[in-house]
């Protein structure tokens, strides 16, 4: 249905549509609505793809997850989630609307210099913080695509519990007859890894090579199912478990054991893109990213902490380093901690 909506179209008969964008798993909506209180008349409508939302019980998860987003309340530094709407039997996540687009944008320009990668990462934890004290501990897919910048600079984390429900809806296992996954035993099975994004599908190519620790950090059986990219069900829908390229070690294994400690690795990979305009590691399979992030120790992000704060890029590298810990029980413990350490740096940055 949604691929056949077009600007001018409405959904039901309240939101008129006047921008539609493609995302990975979903369709996103610019409308007017036009039963709004004031103040906000044009909001974003969310709704996964059809390959995702397939039937009743997919769809009402998806609602269900939403919720957990709505009950997110407002916080500046978190995309907010005012309802779930079910609208011509498609459920909806009405959002509000974000101009300036996503962090992507920024890597690898000017903008983003430390100081502002810095400001950036410490409005991170407070989003995460707040989502946190909601009772939400884990994104599970923090990544450049899901953390939106305004013009004017302010982070907000949006995609609050879509990782999971997708995680679900194409867990290995098949579903029951009735279209439903089995939850009890869902996560624990190897789990395919497939893309959503283009821009994950063909990671930049890294100036500074990942280099092999001297021992094995990691025992770690990988988990990847065979059925990867080849497999035209998860193609088709183009969903993955997890974005390779941000992933924590122990997603890597089962995404089902993740907690915070796996948003803060992910922020870790994101601080150090910020920093250097290109990712740690930049394995072009979903193997060797497994590899890379289980094995291979990252590369330092000194060399990219220029002047006028060449000075302080060892002390910018061991926070980046202690996010990117193999062993979660060694990074950053809580988004408190991981932002006490950013606003150290940005206090001694701005003292220079
Ligand atoms: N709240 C929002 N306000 C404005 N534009 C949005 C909003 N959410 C998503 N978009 C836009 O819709 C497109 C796809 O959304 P995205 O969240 O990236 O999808 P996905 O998570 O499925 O990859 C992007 O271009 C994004 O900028
Ligand atoms: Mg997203």
């Amino acid at each position: 249905m949604q691929g056949s909506l077009r600007v001018g179209d409405w959904i039901g008969d309240r939101f008129e549509i006047f921008d539609v964008h493609e995302g990975g798993m979903s369709w996103v909506y610019v409308v007017h609505d036009h039963r709004a209180a004031a103040g906000r008349a044009v909001v974003a409508l969310k709704t996964l793809r059809d390959d995702l939302l397939g039937n009743r019980i997919r769809r009402t998860r998806f609602a269900t997850e939403c919720r957990l987003w709505v009950q997110l309340g407002h916080h500046p530094n978190i995309v907010q989630a005012h309802a779930v709407e079910i609208l011509d039997g498609r459920p909806f996540v009405v959002l509000e609307l974000v101009q300036g687009g996503d962090l992507v944008r920024w890597i690898g320009t000017s903008r983003l210099d430390l100081l502002q990668a810095l400001r950036l990462g410490i409005q991170f934890c407070h989003g995460m913080e707040h989502a946190g004290r909601q009772g939400l501990n884990c994104h599970r897919d923090i990544k450049p695509g899901n953390l939106m910048v305004t013009e004017d600079g302010i982070l907000k984390i949006t995609d609050f519990g879509l990782a999971r429900i997708c995680e679900e809806m194409i867990a290995v296992q098949p579903e029951l007859p009735d279209g439903s996954i089995p939850l009890a035993s869902a996560p624990r099975a190897p789990q395919a890894i497939v893309f959503s994004d283009p821009r994950d599908r063909a990671p930049q190519v890294a100036t500074t090579q990942a280099r092999p620790t001297t021992q094995d950090q990691s025992t770690a059986e990988y988990a990847l199912a065979s059925d990867g990219p080849e497999n035209p069900r998860l193609t088709r829908i183009g969903v993955r478990l997890g974005t390779g390229a941000y992933m924590a070690p122990e997603q890597f294994v089962d995404a089902a054991t993740a907690d915070v400690r796996a948003d803060i690795y992910a922020f870790g990979v994101v601080l150090f893109e910020m920093l250097a305009g290109h990712l740690p590691f930049a394995g072009r399979s979903i193997e060797m990213l497994a590899r890379q992030h289980t094995k291979y120790a990252p590369p330092s992000a000194a060399p990219f902490v220029v002047r006028p704060y060449a000075r302080m890029a060892g002390a910018v590298d061991q926070v980046v380093q202690r996010c990117l810990r193999k062993d979660p029980a060694e990074r950053f413990q809580t988004m408190v901690d991981l932002r006490k350490a950013l606003q150290a740096l940005l206090a001694r940055a701005r003292g220079k």
